[in-house]
């Protein structure tokens, strides 16, 4: 590896590579003490997906190799950097969808070999929640929920690299709910995003949909029963009815799955933590796609005091969550040659 100057040490720049499942993201960030995004760019394939109605690993995998040398191209030009101003790469190795993570691992190592740099694996999810910290200020230990469409999780963070699981769902993520609910509406893709949007215009008391308490199962969630609710409910209305009452359908149905997670969030205060929830003050930072939601956040900041949502800008799959968390834990950079060896690693929460 070769020594780095000293005005290096001091100027990180931090080549980030996100591509664990359907969006292909690039950052460059100048780390100084705190992290400032010079450029991201990323292609997103819902487009694509819509088609299918969700995210194929195949075409995924493929619609990287594609996507990357243009965003590159673009993050070095918007930056006004060359590559030999970065100083270490940083790239999700897990978790992901694997052929999507290869991808992204495989330019990685490529540019590491080319510019003789270290590289920092990066947990994904450990990513999403710490990009709170690409806006705001929020100390540990903080309480944090991961939302998106393959991951929903309570977790108790001491660190950037100290996550412990709290609660996880036992089967869909929300995100998921969202889009086989929105499979079933026929509201196109992203689900989530056209379902809030819907949503904003409907009566989220008019349809009656389950809520997964699970009260002897603390932290554990379950969005199968709502999902075959759904299913149960139009199955029962015509296409007219489903169009006329589209909006209402959408609000209940979010209410549901939003409700669930309120619901949780209580429950892991009071029976894991043993604190009361009207005492509770330590931050609570809720990170993911589903993040992004309005309800969600209404209904969070309602509930709870302290509640810090990351910026819609960083809440989906992103490079700028992936090049900030390599800034928090430079202990974990992998120096050449030996980052060549790097894989990726396609679980990290097992579903019990
Ligand atoms: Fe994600």
């Amino acid at each position: 590896m070769k020594p780095k100057k000293k005005s290096d040490q001091e100027r990180r720049i931090i080549l980030g590579v996100e591509t664990s499942c359907d969006d292909t993201s690039i950052c460059l960030l100048e780390f100084n003490g705190t992290p400032k995004i010079l450029s991201l760019n990323s292609y997103n394939q819902d487009f694509l997906l819509s088609k299918w109605g969700g995210v194929v690993p195949e075409l995924a995998a493929r619609s990287h190799v594609k996507a990357i040398p243009p965003l590159l191209e673009v993050c070095f030009r918007e930056a006004q950097i060359g590559p030999d101003d970065v100083t270490e790469v940083a790239v999700t190795t897990h978790p992901g969808l694997m052929g999507s993570l290869l991808t992204g691992i495989n330019l990685a190592k490529t540019f590491a070999m080319i510019k003789e740099l270290p590289i920092v694996p990066v947990n994904h999810l450990f990513a999403h929640l710490e990009a709170i910290h690409l806006t705001e200020k929020v100390s540990y230990p903080y309480l944090g929920l991961l939302v998106s469409g393959g991951h929903t999780a309570f977790w108790w963070v001491k660190g950037p690299n100290e996550m412990e699981v709290l609660g996880t769902t036992l089967d869909d993520a929300a995100g998921e709910a969202f889009d086989k609910g929105g499979k079933l509406l026929g509201v196109g893709y992203p689900a989530g995003k056209i379902i809030d949007e819907l949503a904003k215009d409907g009566n989220n008391k008019k349809y009656d949909f389950p809520i997964s308490y699970l009260r002897d199962r603390p932290g554990k969630m379950s969005y199968s029963g709502l999902k075959t609710a759904l299913r149960v409910k139009l199955a029962k209305m015509s296409k007219e009815e489903i169009q006329e009452n589209l909006h209402d359908l959408c609000a209940s149905y979010q209410e549901a799955i939003v409700q669930t997670l309120r619901v949780k969030a209580e429950e892991i205060i009071e029976k894991i933590l043993q604190l009361k929830v009207r005492d509770f003050e330590t931050p609570i930072v809720i990170g993911g796609g589903v993040a992004c939601n309005s309800r969600l956040k209404t209904i969070m900041q309602e509930r709870f005091k302290n509640v810090h949502v990351v910026n819609p800008l960083y809440c989906t799959d992103n490079a700028g969550m992936v090049a900030n968390w390599a800034s928090r834990v430079p202990e974990l950079a992998v120096s050449f040659p030996e980052c060549l060896g790097l894989d990726a690693q396609s679980r990290f929460v097992e579903k019990k």
